[in-house]
């Protein structure tokens, strides 16, 4: 029976030496009397994992009669007679690949070395770098990789990993490493910065920590791989990058394509006002068409008037010529006057006689011209048939004709009403031989 206060202080639990996950930094170890129930191979095994569990400065305290361990060099006497014992803290390599071989099969030594070489050559042509840690935590293999990668040189193997770099940078790999112990199953952190140079940026890794069970079940160490995904992931980048920009063109092109449905409808609305003007030019056109065609036939009709005055005016042409051709056969000077008694005829005698051509008094009042007639005695005469009162008048008077000789001047004159309604006078005048009268 333990004391109460003693038990409080004390946790109990099962624990299988094979299977399970040792317990880490103990200071003293008791197992008495179970190691001698199991052979030679699994006592390694077993040795291995209590020398991991055990402080660097902690005891092992074995059975009486349990002497195997003078065969490992995991451990060293303290007291042989108490069986106590305490750990040797770095182990060769070699005694590593061998308790490892221990695990696999119990071949001879030269044999495992073998093995052990053919190992690390297939390690060595891994892509990824890889180290391997035993369940003391020491390391016993790198691949080239991970030597480059780390700088690790062949000393470093069986060295204690938390006294490497690599134990903490890029990532802590105690803790993860306990932990894969404990869970049995691999872990995997993506994505680890490992800070770069002054000559290179950032690498990215992906790091597995994968625990090396074997056949039997029993806890061998574990496996840390580093897989390089620096290109990976910037490839990754460029690729969200050139998504980013096709998203950004596809913006762009949509804008485009509203812009461009924009000026579509435009065109539309602006081939519809120009159809609507179309339409309306059109109609303006047939307008025009319409008002050539009225003022072809107004051309056509006026032509057809302009003829018709042509004829007439040959007509009109072929009357006053033959009025002309009477006016000048006749024996006296005609003048014809218009109401206002102003000379619209003056024939050829007219002009024999008085000395003054046609072309000069044409429009000119009768009465204010210089020739040798007594315009003071005809004015009456001349008004008095003009107006109609009196009729045909005929007086003689004393006159001059153009070469200065002296003559009787006949003067008949005679109302002429015109088919407008207008009044006019004919005046004839002639050398008589009778004496001038009154
Ligand atoms: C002979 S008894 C020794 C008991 C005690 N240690 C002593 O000295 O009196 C052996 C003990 O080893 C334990 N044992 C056997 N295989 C084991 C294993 N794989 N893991 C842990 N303990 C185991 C058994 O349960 C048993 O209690």
């Amino acid at each position: 029976m333990l004391r109460t206060d003693l038990r409080r202080a004390i946790i109990f639990g099962r624990h299988d030496l094979l299977r399970d996950a040792p317990i880490s930094r103990v200071d003293l170890l008791i197992c008495r009397n179970t190691l001698m129930y199991f052979d030679a191979d699994t006592q390694g095994k077993i040795l291995a994992r209590l020398h991991y569990a055990l402080n660097e400065k902690g005891y092992l305290f074995l059975g009486r009669a349990e002497m195997l361990l003078s065969r490992t060099a995991l451990f060293v006497p303290v007291e042989v007679k108490q069986r106590v014992f305490t750990k040797v803290a770095k182990v060769g390599l070699k005694e590593r690949l061998v308790l490892l071989g221990q695990a696999a099969s119990p071949e001879p030594s030269n044999q495992l070395d073998r093995q052990g070489r053919v190992h690390e050559v297939v390690a060595d042509t891994l892509p990824m770098a890889q180290i391997v840690v035993d369940m003391s935590g020491y390391l016993i293999s790198a691949n080239a990789r991970a030597r480059s990668l780390f700088g690790l040189v062949s000393t470093d193997l069986g060295r204690p990993v938390q006294d490497l770099e690599i134990s903490y940078l890029p990532l802590e790999l105690r803790s993860r490493i306990d932990q894969v112990y404990r869970d049995r199953r691999p872990l995997l952190v993506r994505d680890v910065e490992r800070p770069g140079t002054d000559t290179s940026g950032p690498q990215y890794y992906d790091i597995e920590v994968i625990p090396l069970v074997d056949t039997d079940g029993m806890l061998l160490g574990a496996s840390i791989s580093f897989a390089d995904v620096t290109a990976y992931n910037r490839l990754t980048r460029e690729l969200e990058r050139s998504k980013q920009e096709l998203e950004t063109a596809s913006e762009e092109l949509e804008a485009t394509n509203e812009e461009l449905e924009t000026t579509n409808e435009e065109l539309q609305s602006t081939v519809e006002e120009l159809e609507t003007t179309n339409e309306e030019l059109q109609s303006t056109n047939e307008e025009l068409e319409t008002m050539n065609e009225e003022l072809e036939s107004t051309n056509t009709e006026l032509e057809a008037i302009n003829t018709e005055l042509h004829q007439r005016s040959l007509q009109l042409d072929h009357v006053n010529s033959f009025l002309q051709q009477i006016m000048s056969n006749l024996q006296p000077g005609v003048a014809v006057l218009d109401n206002e008694l102003r000379i619209r005829l003056w024939n050829r005698q007219a002009e024999e006689l008085w000395g003054v051509r046609s072309d000069e008094v044409i429009g000119k009042p009768l009465l204010g011209l210089d020739i040798g007639l007594p315009m003071a005695e005809i004015a009456g005469p001349i008004r008095a048939s003009l107006s109609g009162t009196d009729g045909h008048q005929e007086i003689r008077v004393p006159a001059t004709n153009r070469r200065g000789k002296q003559f009787v001047c006949r003067l008949q004159a005679a109302p002429m009403a015109g088919s407008d309604g207008s009044h006019s006078a004919i005046v004839l005048m002639e050398a008589v031989e009778e004496p001038a009268r009154g």
